[in-house]
């Protein structure tokens, strides 16, 4: 069996290569990568000593793509992973549609000329911002918490974000590159016969993830407070009761593992793959357990608001545990711990990663 990881260099590709290699060493695992995201560089000596080959390339180039060996399966983990994406003056919005669009069409065109099977990582940002904005929440003293005696918009329960959640847009650029990238993989299965699975992500964190305010939080959070580096409380009045949940990638890699080994047989093809409830924290409750870790430090507030920010984010994993028995393994406590050592170890990573 070999599978090709597109942003193999990533903080999720270059994890999933790792534990996959790991579980399964006949596995021949290869991907590439453009190294646009600072730090990702980093992770190619570790790959190229597991044995496994990469490429530089792009994504976004259909003639790299092409020129990559054939594999059974292709992992699509190359994108710009930033909800602000396009919008925040750093990427245009047509380098984004290039590389988190133009990019999955590639790698489904190289999926049908070697009749592999194609898994998507998609997000949880896919999800109509303002239905999420309507979900009812009680302000607890630390985060924002499901208020189920008030009329919740159609797929949120206590549970979380269901698949049956609207996708209406506004959904932000990188949510609508996403989704669309997500009807297109159907499509390549139902035209070419090919396996297609889609993991609509919710946070994925762990040690060696590229952190920034936008993307990467839990890692940015813990080295900046650790660094005793500035950290704002952003929207919700500065409240920081803003509530994500977030999920280790071997968990994922373990799901994407009976994935490879599946073809499309009428299961569901796209569901939700986050830590759920018992994973998830506010940004307050995540400066609280620095707080014990590390010596105190500051946060201030901000009355700012942001475009696409939103206070509640939950994954409800039932249809992947219906369909794949998905169960996190990893707690939301140990991925916080592993963060920690790794910030511990690594007091250049904020220079290195969060630029
Ligand atoms: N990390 C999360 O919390 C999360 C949650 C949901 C979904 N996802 C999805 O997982 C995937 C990986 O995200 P991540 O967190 O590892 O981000 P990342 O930035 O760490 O990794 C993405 C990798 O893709 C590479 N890349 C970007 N554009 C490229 C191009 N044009 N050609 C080749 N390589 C390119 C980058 O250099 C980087 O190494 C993305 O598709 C993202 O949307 C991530």
């Amino acid at each position: 069996m070999s599978v090709v990881i597109s942003g193999i260099c990533g903080f999720v590709g270059s994890s999933l290569a790792r534990w996959l290699k790991e579980s399964q060493p006949d596995l021949e695992i290869f991907g590439f990568d453009n190294f646009s995201r600072p730090g990702s560089h980093l992770n190619r000596a570790v790959l190229d000593g597991m044995g496994i080959k990469v490429f530089h390339a792009d994504v976004r180039q259909a003639s790299d793509v092409d020129n990559m060996p054939k594999a059974k399966w292709v992992i699509d983990a190359a994108a710009n992973p930033s909800v602000l994406a396009g919008v925040d003056g750093i990427s245009s919005s047509k380098q984004v549609i290039e590389s988190n669009l133009y990019g999955s069409v590639n790698l489904l065109e190289y999926a049908k000329r070697h009749q592999a099977g194609f898994i998507l990582i998609s997000s949880s940002r896919v999800y109509s911002i303002a239905e999420l904005q309507k979900i009812p929440l009680a302000p607890g003293a630390e985060s924002y918490v499901f208020d189920e005696k008030q009329q919740s918009p159609q797929g949120v329960s206590a549970n979380g974000i269901a698949e049956s959640f609207s996708t209406a847009a506004p959904i932000s650029l990188y949510g609508g590159t996403k989704l669309a990238s997500e009807v297109l993989a159907l499509e390549y299965a139902a035209m070419s016969n090919i396996p297609v699975w889609i993991n609509r992500c919710g946070v994925l964190a762990g040690a060696g993830q590229f952190g920034r305010p936008d993307q990467g939080i839990f890692s940015y959070w813990i080295h900046s407070y650790l660094a005793r580096q500035p950290l704002r409380y952003v929207g919700f009045g500065g409240s920081g009761l803003q509530v994500r949940d977030c999920l280790h990638p071997s968990d994922l890699s373990l799901l994407i593992k009976q994935q490879m080994d599946t073809a499309n047989d009428g299961r569901p093809q796209i569901c939700n793959i986050g830590g759920g409830k018992n994973s998830a924290m506010s940004l307050k409750q995540l400066s609280n357990w620095c707080s014990e870790k590390f010596a105190e430090h500051t946060v201030s507030t901000s009355s700012d608001t942001r475009m696409f920010d939103t206070p509640w984010i939950v994954m409800d994993n039932g249809l992947a545990k219906n369909t794949w028995k998905f169960e996190p393994k990893v707690s939301l406590n140990d991925i916080l711990e592993e963060i920690a050592v790794h910030a511990k170890e690594h007091p250049e990573w904020l220079k290195v990663s969060a630029i």
